[in-house]
């Protein structure tokens, strides 16, 4: 409420408080105290608008922050003291790419310097190498009061999860076309080649001559090597069918496989570990598929040892995700990170010609995703690598 005492700018009374008269006095006395509670009212709008603002933005599970061309931080929300591992109270000041990225210099492609340049909203996407995580990072123009562009908000949205998802989707959908493609081509040669091979053996009966024997064996060790490899791509595109499945104790099944790798395991002196938790549920499955899985990844680990090495075959239960974990390490080369993510494509191999076809864990991959679960590498050069399946419980 204005009072006559008060001068334009509503700071000091115009007034000298000794000419005034007592019941002027009393008015002066009212006006003050009406000022001061107009003034504790605006105070509380501006406190609450304050916390308003302040919470609205820590409610934001996204990093937000307000950055200035030095890329020195303004201002933060709580997100972003979280991703830099740093109490809020530290944040402003430090620079926006230490608390993103941990890092001494500008990310590359930082969206911010584009957006003061032409005062546009710009986007770009930032990996984060600590947490090992992509983002999107946005950043809208900030203007100052005058209209000064001077700083800008960067918004970075957590993308990882989508990129995976993304990633698999792609995956999946090129393993089923690779799948009944392939699966169509073996169809059609199984049957030529199973005539190949029953004539080349009738021949060998036959013929006495050496020379025509030599050749028709190898003949014979060409069309049987064709019919392994056509009876892996018809394993690839056959898809189980539910009522095939029954309940599989995993721990079992691993102890059955072993004999299947045994020659490679004696000959090159590997050293076979199990730690079989014995709480392990069965799994609803096709048991012939999961041996199938197994004995692949044993045969993968058993080649990665040439000259030796430990071989440990794990398995445990999840209780709250009610999942069997099923893990196969070994001891050998490792995989190159640059091709870890081509291992599960079909016909990727890096063994020489002859030796493997690149379908052992493309298949694994495609039984272990009909079954609702998911195979992943972890993998050191030279160290070793493990090969982890997680399995749904049967109910
Ligand atoms: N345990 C492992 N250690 C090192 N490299 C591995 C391991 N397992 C798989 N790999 C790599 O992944 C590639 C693909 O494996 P995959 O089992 O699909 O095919 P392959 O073993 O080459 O041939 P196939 O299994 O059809 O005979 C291998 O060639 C190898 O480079
Ligand atoms: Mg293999």
């Amino acid at each position: 409420m204005a009072t006559p005492y008060f001068t334009q700018d509503n700071k000091t009374p115009d007034v000298s408080l000794s000419s005034l008269s007592k019941p002027e006095l009393v008015s002066l006395h009212k006006g003050l105290i009406a000022r001061i509670r107009e003034l504790e009212n605006l105070m509380q709008v501006v406190s609450k608008g304050k916390y308003t603002w302040e919470a609205t933005f820590d409610a934001i599970s996204e990093p937000v922050m307000i950055v200035n061309k030095e890329f020195t931080v303004e201002r933060a929300n709580l997100a972003t003291a979280k991703m830099g591992g740093e109490e809020i109270t530290k944040v402003v000041g430090k620079k926006c790419y230490q608390i993103f990225a941990g890092r001494e210099t500008p990310c590359e492609h930082c969206p911010l310097k584009t957006t003061l340049a032409n005062g546009e909203l710009a986007h770009a996407k930032l990996g984060n190498k600590i947490h090992l995580q992509d983002f999107d990072a946005h950043a809208y123009p900030f203007p100052n009061e005058k209209g000064e562009l001077r700083s800008a908000v960067l918004y970075y949205r957590n993308v990882t999860e989508e990129l995976r998802l993304r990633q698999e989707l792609i995956q999946q959908e090129k393993m089923a076309a690779i799948g009944m493609l392939a699966g169509g081509v073996a169809h059609e040669i199984n049957n030529p080649l199973g005539g190949v091979l029953a004539f080349t053996q009738l021949l060998l009966k036959r013929v006495t001559d050496a020379e025509t024997k030599e050749d028709l064996n190898e003949i014979e060790k060409a069309a049987i090597r064709c019919k392994k490899i056509v009876q892996e791509l018809l394993d690839f595109s056959r898809v189980s069918k539910e009522k095939e499945k029954c309940l599989v104790y995993v721990n079992m099944l691993l102890e059955k496989v072993i004999p299947f790798v045994q020659m490679e395991i004696r000959s090159l002196n590997i050293d076979v570990h199990f730690d079989l938790k014995p709480d392990v549920p069965a799994v609803m499955a096709v048991p012939n598929r999961l041996q199938q899985v197994f004995l692949n990844l044993l045969t993968n680990a058993c080649h990665a040892m040439p000259r030796g090495g430990k071989l440990t075959l794990t398995t445990s239960y999840h209780k709250e995700a009610k999942e069997v974990f099923i893990s196969v390490k070994d001891s050998g080369m490792g995989i190159p990170k640059e091709i870890q993510n081509r291992i599960f494509e079909p016909f990727f191999t890096t063994k020489d010609p002859g030796k493997g076809t690149g379908l052992g864990l493309s298949i694994s991959y495609r039984i272990i995703k009909e079954n609702g679960g998911s195979i992943d590498v972890d993998s050191e050069m030279n160290k070793g690598t493990s090969f982890t399946i997680r399995l749904p419980a049967a109910p």
